[in-house]
């Protein structure tokens, strides 16, 4: 049973930062050979944020982490641990996570990054509540956060069209005696599809090379069309089995908050749940696919504009390289 026992834990406040760069369809279309058209139509993102030159992951964490914490008034130094779910980390190591804390001043947390694909800030927050659940942690940071367009081929228009750069942070902590805060998670990973999405050269696998820079080895790799078929395969059964042994049905949820990768993929995944599409939060029209970032930043813009409200009842799901995916619930 994916449930969540021991000591209730609580979403006690949000942050968000988004780099103030806006680069719309249009814009592409004078890059690659794309359209507006083709990109509203196929994925349903109209612009997304990309960072300035420099701007680094862990700064974009840093201040989504910042605006967590004010959110929920808790200062650093009550935060035990910090956990960044990321693709695009400053650099292998050091990870994004111990240059937050650095930054925050926390000086009591620990603090490391976690990496799976999109789904890295659903593993993340499946594990901040199980450690304040266990009793080990109080109070932990959870953050998605991206720059993955430096990352990205911008001569590639069957990737460099998807993605956005942005980050949103959770605080998490006991929960007060009247909510009843997580209910369960379930993370899962299917790593024969790992060719589906990845990033091939600069590691140990393929070692940076003249060749491999040559080949545009150091870029975002994806087979589009299969992603989408392997998530319409996957995600309904694993969705509606993961409601059942959460015992939930379908109506006790009142939003779910999918990965923002593509709009089609939202709501044929709903539609195979009987659940109406308008049951999704979406923002990937102007945001894009913000990989790890993506379903919180999802969370915090559907709590601050009254979607969302205390008492709600959330799934968050994701999907991504891996392959990896995976669903969580909880109550606001
Ligand atoms: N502009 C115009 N045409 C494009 C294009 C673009 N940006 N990108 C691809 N195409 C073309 C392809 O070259 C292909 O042309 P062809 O028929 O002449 O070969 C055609 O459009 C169809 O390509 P296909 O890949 O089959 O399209 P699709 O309907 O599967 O849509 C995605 C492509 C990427 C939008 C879609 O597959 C998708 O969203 N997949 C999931 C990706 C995802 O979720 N990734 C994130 C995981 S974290």
């Amino acid at each position: 049973m994916p449930l969540f026992t021991g000591r209730k834990v609580a979403l006690l406040g949000t942050g968000l930062f988004l780099p103030e760069k806006l680069l719309t369809n249009d814009d592409l279309s004078k890059m690659v050979e794309t359209s507006d058209a083709w990109i509203r139509e196929r994925t349903g993102i109209k612009v997304r944020h990309i960072a300035d030159d420099g701007q680094l992951t862990s700064e974009l964490a840093a201040c989504a982490a910042q605006n967590a914490l004010a959110s929920a008034g808790i200062g650093a130094d009550a935060v035990d641990m910090i956990l960044v779910g990321t693709n695009s980390p400053d650099t292998i190591f050091p990870g994004v996570g111990p240059k937050v804390q650095a930054v925050l001043g926390a000086s009591r947390a620990g603090a490391c990054d976690v990496q799976a694909g999109c789904t890295g800030s659903v593993y993340a927050l499946a594990m901040a509540v199980s450690g304040i659940s266990s009793g080990l942690w109080r109070h932990v940071l959870v953050i998605g956060a991206e720059v993955l367009s430096p990352l990205l081929d911008w001569e590639d228009r069957n990737t460099c069209v998807l993605f956005g750069d942005g980050a949103s942070a959770f605080l998490l902590g006991p929960a007060p005696e009247d909510k009843r805060g997580f209910i369960a998670a379930d993370v899962r990973a299917e790593g024969e599809f790992h060719d589906l999405i990845s990033f091939p050269a600069g590691l140990v696998e393929r070692p940076a090379s003249s060749e491999t820079v040559a080949a545009r080895e150091h870029y975002v790799k994806m087979k589009g069309n299969d992603v989408f078929k392997f998530v319409n395969r996957k995600l309904p059964p694993f969705l509606k089995s993961f409601l059942v042994e959460s015992n939930l049905k379908p109506a006790d949820v009142t939003n779910w908050i999918f990965h923002q990768a593509n709009l089609r993929i939202i709501e044929g995944v709903l539609r195979r749940l009987d659940v109406d599409p308008a049951k999704a939060y979406v923002n990937l029209d102007h945001l894009g696919n913000t990989s790890a970032a993506s379903v919180f930043i999802a969370l915090h813009e559907a709590m601050e504009q009254g979607v969302l409200k205390g008492g709600d009842l959330v799934v968050m799901t994701s999907f991504g390289a891996g392959m990896t995916y995976g669903a969580i619930a909880f109550e606001l």
